[in-house]
């Protein structure tokens, strides 16, 4: 994919529907005793990877579009009615599609086989193996790496599950098989809360799940919180962040969802990667329609306000479950601190920016003092490794950058220049270069794009070009 220079982003778009929301709103759909209707259902090839999967199980799913129905399996035995599978599931290139649905298949009485792609094929599986073992469920991987052979149980014994990175899919993946389990199966967050989508997707359908914070007697080790340094809260409300306290969700084993339609809201992750264009290049104005703006996803907004960015919304609401609202945005071609400590994340932000990481390194080039990522070590082991991958096309574009063991430090103010970069076959690297290139002097050519946007955003560069000015 070539992309040439833009002078600015003016227009009002519309992200498609949240990835996160949408693997779980399908998930629990078929776990469920009814009929679903979900509109805004995302786009990204990850989520048609869900669907498939729940076809292989039997589950009747039609799609029209962005609207999905799913006839839920309904319940026998106090678990759902799926179909052994006849084939491997496939779950292209989605960690989340893999990871969610072994947390379901531990609990289903027969066996089944997961496989990915070759990224996901490389990404570690033992954070859900493990706990879905001693939950009584017979895994087996291939070296800690996908295919993986999940051998369910019904019932699963009740667990509580102490995670050691902080992750939504391993604490939904646990969650979910505690749905098929005798008794209440806990997960205890290592530091900030992770996305909750899980949980709140759960109350939709119905069931009951418990999220408080850890008191003070279960607690065996202090850990550090605060969020970007120096700041705490932030417009996104968590309560859970403000409070600095690790979070411990539970469900009971045995409880019975029950369909209900939704509508998924726009998706944040996706709408950064035009927030932060925008941000580059002074004249953007941006209007963002329908975005999520749940809390422990929408720490962006926080990361960039405390980095001076001008950021409005509007029109905030709860939709299906989930808070949304509309974004408005103000490019002034750069930001300046407007917090100290803003420039270094790490700590308990890091896991609700993961996805925002690469682009917000790129943004990061356009910053008085440029900014610092520490603390992210998961980036290594996402659709490809996100610190060496940054790094190098950063680089690749005049940027100077320090790669560390658990991030990079990138200078600013610097303007780049077009260059020949790589994706890395990751959706994010190369929609965080897409933004680098409209903001750089000269063309930049980045290899694959087109072949990985589409996992999250198969829109992104028409609805980009769209907004363009030349
Ligand atoms: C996701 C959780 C995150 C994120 C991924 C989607 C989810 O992964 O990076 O894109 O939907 O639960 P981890 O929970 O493994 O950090």
């Amino acid at each position: 994919m070539r992309i040439t220079p833009a002078r600015r982003l003016r227009g009002r778009l519309r992200v498609p529907g949240d990835k996160s929301v949408s693997h779980r709103a399908a998930l629990l759909a078929a776990l469920a005793e009814g009929r679903t209707r979900i509109d805004n259902f995302a786009s990204s090839a990850d989520c048609a990877s869900t669907l498939g999967t729940l076809g292989g199980l039997g589950v009747r799913v039609e799609r029209d579009g962005s609207v999905v129905f799913i006839d839920g399996a309904g319940a026998e035995e106090g678990g759902p009615r799926f179909s052994p599978p006849s084939a491997p599931l496939d779950c292209g290139n989605s960690g989340t599609t893999m990871r969610l649905l072994a947390g379901v298949l531990a609990a289903q009485p027969f066996a089944s086989v997961l496989v990915g792609d070759e990224s996901l094929s490389r990404r570690p599986m033992l954070r859900v193996t493990r706990p879905l073992e001693s939950m009584g469920a017979r895994l087996e991987a291939t070296d800690g790496h996908a295919p993986l052979r999940v051998e369910g149980r019904r019932p699963l014994r009740a667990i509580r599950h102490e995670m050691n990175v902080a992750s939504a899919q391993v604490k939904s993946c646990v969650l979910l098989a505690g749905l098929g389990a005798e008794g209440r199966t806990e997960v205890v967050e290592p530091l900030t809360q992770s996305r909750d989508h899980t949980e709140r997707m759960l109350r939709w359908f119905g069931v009951n799940v418990e999220t408080r914070e850890l008191a003070d007697e279960e607690t065996h080790v202090g850990l550090p919180l605060g969020g970007v340094e120096g700041r705490t809260g932030g417009r996104t409300g968590n309560p859970f962040r403000e409070s600095g306290r690790r979070v411990v969700v539970s469900v009971e084993g045995g409880a019975r969802l029950t369909a209900r339609d939704l509508t998924v809201p726009g998706d944040i992750s996706s709408a950064a990667f035009p927030i932060a264009a925008a941000l580059m290049l002074p004249g953007s104005e941006l209007e963002l329609v329908g975005v999520g703006l749940n809390p422990t996803r929408a720490a962006v907004l926080d990361a960039l306000g405390a980095l001076g960015a001008s950021l409005e919304i509007e029109n905030a609401r709860e939709q299906s479950n989930e808070p949304a609202g509309d974004i408005h945005v103000r490019g002034e071609g750069g930001l300046a601190p407007a917090v100290p400590g803003a420039n270094v994340i790490r700590g308990a932000s890091v896991a609700q920016l993961i996805d925002e990481l690469p682009v917000l390194a790129v943004l990061g080039t356009r910053v008085e003092g440029g900014l610092e990522i520490r603390e992210a070590r998961e980036l290594r082991v996402k659709e490809s490794d996100r610190i060496a991958a940054t790094v190098e096309n950063l680089r690749a574009m005049g940027a100077q950058v320090e790669e560390y063991e658990d991030g990079l430090r990138v200078e600013g103010p610097v303007s780049l220049r077009g260059a020949r970069l790589r994706s890395f076959g990751d959706h994010r690297i190369a929609m965080a270069f897409a933004v680098a290139a409209l903001t750089a002097r000269g063309d930049t050519e980045i290899e694959g794009a087109e072949e990985c946007v589409p996992v999250s955003f198969p829109e992104f560069f028409p609805l980009l070009e769209s907004l363009t000015e030349r």
